[in-house]
């Protein structure tokens, strides 16, 4: 005979623990089961080991789905401050690092024990090393996982996206959405390092080099720093590029976001003995300025290059158009574009228009924040909107 919950929650990470706490505080009888061996991994590595836990801005602007409206009411009713102020309840010091991004001082461990002591306080069942294997549907949800059988009226998908495997990410949510019939927008990296190939390989040369630019991908621009890799391109910046970014196309660097295009020629009147080289070391770190001056091939003094010239250098070093040949994958990747398709559920629940009883929330589902705090703050929204109404 299997054992009877209000709700089994299937994961126990950000948005599963969230979610459980509060039903759990309704006064539900909730389950949780988590295959590894302890709840909240993802957390307790993110943010180099200080979770950057939210972002004080955040709002629907700041997510990719395929319905931009879809993550508007959780995010409303479930706010960045909303979690601060839970935060604070325990005393976890916090700072702003930058762009509205929240820290924890000490350590991410703080946030996996504040969840689990909100869960203590809803009598949540958390049971680790519980691998669920099987899921099947009739009056209720039965879950099998390899140490027993569950039993409850609401089911809530909270595995996460495949983003890590070497942390035991997987596709496990997708294949059980398809099982019940919702549909899946095709999963892919983001947050993620881009590759470089052919000519562009060059650039390998000035690996560990960083810099403040302005990213192009699609639509997106982001202003914050690029770091050249033996790979390709990374940091914040291009990881913010990555998640807009589609095979084939290119990523636009603007190397130096200060300057207007016509920057060069008006240097030129200014200052006509000076060069590409040393304006770009007055801007750019060295190894950086002397590759972008060689490819650029501008090396008389500003004086003597004519004016179509520079402007056509000023022109390029805004728009240095990069094409990435891939992304270093699922394995580099923070979080995950796509997921459970959002014309799924309901935006207010996040439970399945077609099958009652099964809600869907986190990563699994169509919605991706942008790096700095957004995808915690996305995991705690759609959990307390879940949570409230199991
Ligand atoms: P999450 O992945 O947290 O939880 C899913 C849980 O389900 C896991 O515990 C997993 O073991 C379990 N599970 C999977 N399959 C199962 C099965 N079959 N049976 C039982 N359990 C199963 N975001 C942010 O806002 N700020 C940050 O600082 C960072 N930093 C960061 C660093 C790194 C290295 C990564 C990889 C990611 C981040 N992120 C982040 C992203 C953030 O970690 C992510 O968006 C959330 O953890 C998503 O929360 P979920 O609860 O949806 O999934």
């Amino acid at each position: 005979m299997a054992d009877i919950f209000d709700a089994i929650i299937l994961g126990g990470g950000a948005a599963g623990l969230m979610c459980a706490a509060r039903a759990g505080q309704r006064g539900k009888r909730v389950l949780v089961l988590e295959k590894a061996e302890k709840p909240g991994k993802k957390i307790l590595i993110s943010g180099g080991g200080r979770c950057n836990f939210t972002n004080i801005g955040a709002g629907p602007a700041n997510y990719l789905s395929g319905n931009p409206h879809f993550a508007k009411s959780a995010l409303a009713r479930y706010t960045a401050r909303d979690f601060l102020d839970l935060v604070e309840s325990y005393d976890i010091a916090w700072h702003e690092k930058t762009l509205g991004q929240l820290f924890c001082d000490g350590s991410s461990k703080q946030i996996v024990e504040m969840l689990l002591d909100e869960c203590d306080k809803g009598d949540v069942t958390i049971r680790c090393d519980e691998e669920v294997s099987d899921v099947t549907h009739n009056e209720g949800f039965i879950v099998t996982t390899q140490a027993g059988v569950y039993g409850a009226h609401s089911l809530v998908i909270a595995t996460g996206g495949p983003s890590i495997p070497k942390m035991g990410a997987t596709g496990f949510a997708y294949d059980l959405a398809r099982q019940f019939g919702l549909k899946i927008v095709e999963p892919r990296p983001a947050l993620v390092p881009l590759t470089l190939g052919g000519e562009e390989v060059l650039f390998r040369e000035i690996s560990g080099v960083s810099a403040s630019v302005l990213a192009t991908a699609g639509k997106a621009s982001f202003p914050e720093a690029a770091l050249f890799t033996h790979r390709g391109l990374s940091g914040p910046a291009i990881l913010q590029a990555s998640s807009y970014w589609q095979p084939g196309e290119p990523v636009l660097i603007d190397f130096v976001p200060n300057e207007d295009p016509d920057w060069l020629v008006e240097q030129k009147q200014l200052a006509p003995r000076s060069s590409v080289r040393s304006l770009l070391r007055e801007a750019l770190p060295a190894r950086l300025a002397d590759i972008l001056t060689e490819k650029l091939g501008v090396e008389t003094e500003l004086g003597n290059a004519p004016d179509k010239a520079l402007r056509a250098a000023g022109q390029k070093l805004k728009r240095w158009e990069f094409r990435p040949n891939g992304t270093e994958g699922f394995a580099k990747a923070e979080v995950t574009v796509g997921g459970i398709a959002t014309a799924e559920l309901s935006s207010k629940t996040m439970e399945s228009k077609s099958v009652p009883g099964l809600f869907a929330i986190g990563e699994a589902v169509d919605v991706t924040g942008w790096l700095g705090g957004y995808n915690f703050q996305w995991a705690w929204a759609s959990g307390v909107a879940a949570g409230d109404a199991l």
